[in-house]
């Protein structure tokens, strides 16, 4: 039997459009040479102790399957550091591991949506979510941030995209690709308006403990019956290959997630689990020291951006910055691959994340000081030399 003879593919997984972050890192691989500033990844190892409890994990027989929303243990724990962190009070019954955020987040798409239901999704936003609604065949529905506002969305936009197809709002604080942490009065009034709407909310809060300034403030609170919250352990506390994530939701949510967990993954697995466990009760000052270094690298990238005449705005959280490109008079794919073949500096591409980010690249803070301040030296440069070509 030929190709052309088989059935076609599922539709909606064929035209999903690739993310235009792996672009880059599929050429900056084996660049040796190259300074890579496009991943949102720490450079930091995963601490020792979270690394032995999985160990221990393994050698003591957590080796088999385990329920599929994860183990009661840790869901237990997830429950205990969210008081701690936020003074939320969950059951375990609640919650739903997996792995990671991405397949977490993937799950709840599944459970809410139906094919031709929209998701209001801001722009620029994480890839993921957008990827993750299509291959539901429901339709992502930007809702743009812009930089005059430091990437915090404004309500009043968001009245007109709704439409009765209309089912859930993404929203996401502290921010990838912005590094903005929404003020309390906007969560309130983003969960005011999902109730206006009777919307569900989709909260990603994966980057909760990377706050430089002020606070960071969950969107659960207004309305835990309404919103879903996403967490993941890959930022925290330097763990994105161990897979790892969870989401908080209502009980009918959790047990449709709890159902659908068993042909996604079955279970992450069981040594994973005791180290996520030993995460979350072992010391924080791991999170803090990450943290600590994430904001000085934040504050030596905005000076190099203030010397090259380039500085827009402070990111308040996360590890990124986005970097207005737009004086190059290039898009920023074509941009982030010249830079990358001139200047042997990886960036992403603001349009990965958007439209509104089509004159924008993201630079990941996640990267050793001297090799950050040199990248981003690079980059203006790189601008300022386009500039001049161009004027
Ligand atoms: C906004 C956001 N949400 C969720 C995730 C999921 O991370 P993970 O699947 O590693 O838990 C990421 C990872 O980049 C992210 O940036």
């Amino acid at each position: 039997m030929t190709a052309s003879t088989l059935k076609p593919l599922a539709r909606a997984s064929v035209e999903m459009p690739a993310s235009g972050i792996r672009e880059i890192v599929n050429l900056v691989i084996g660049m040796k040479d190259a300074i890579r500033l496009e991943v949102g990844e720490p450079n930091f190892a995963t601490p020792p102790h979270i690394t032995e409890a999985a160990h221990q994990g393994a050698l003591s027989g957590h080796t088999t399957y385990t329920q599929s929303s994860g183990m009661l243990s840790l869901r237990e724990i997830i429950a205990e550091s969210m008081e701690r962190l936020n003074g939320r009070r969950v059951t375990p019954g609640q919650i739903t591991v997996g792995v990671g955020g991405v397949q977490v987040m993937s799950a709840v798409f599944l459970a809410l949506l139906e094919p031709g239901d929209e998701v209001l999704i801001p722009d620029p936003a994480w890839p993921n979510f957008g990827m993750a609604v299509r291959f539901r065949e429901a339709a992502p529905v930007p809702y743009r941030l812009s930089i005059r506002d430091g990437f915090v969305p404004r309500v009043e936009t968001l009245e007109a995209l709704v439409t009765p197809r209309t089912k859930v709002l993404v929203i996401n604080t502290p921010c990838n690709p912005t590094g903005a942490v929404f003020p309390r009065e906007t969560v309130e009034a983003l969960v005011a308006f999902a109730r206006r709407h009777n919307l569900y909310v989709l909260s990603d809060e994966v980057y909760e403990q990377l706050v430089f300034e002020g606070q960071y403030h969950s969107a659960a609170p207004f309305d835990p019956e309404r919103v879903i919250t996403l967490h993941s352990l890959s930022k925290t506390y330097a763990m994105t290959g161990w897979r790892i994530g969870f989401v908080i939701a209502n009980e009918e949510i959790s047990n449709v997630l709890m159902k659908l967990q068993e042909p996604l993954i079955s279970c992450v697995a069981g040594p994973v689990q005791k180290a996520a466990e030993a995460a979350l009760t072992g010391p924080q000052d791991c999170v803090r020291e990450m943290r600590d270094s994430y904001r000085e690298r934040r504050d030596a990238v905005v000076e190099v951006l203030k010397q090259h005449d380039a500085y827009l705005y402070t990111p308040n959280g996360a590890f990124y910055v986005m970097v207005d490109i737009s004086r190059s008079g290039m898009p920023s794919r074509n941009f982030a691959l010249a830079l990358l073949r001139h200047k042997r500096v990886a960036v992403a591409p603001g349009s990965a994340f958007g439209q509104s980010g089509k004159d924008l690249v993201r630079v990941s803070l996640a990267t050793e000081k001297s090799k950050l301040i040199e990248g981003v030296k690079r980059l203006c440069e790189y601008v300022d030399e386009r500039a001049g070509a161009r004027a």
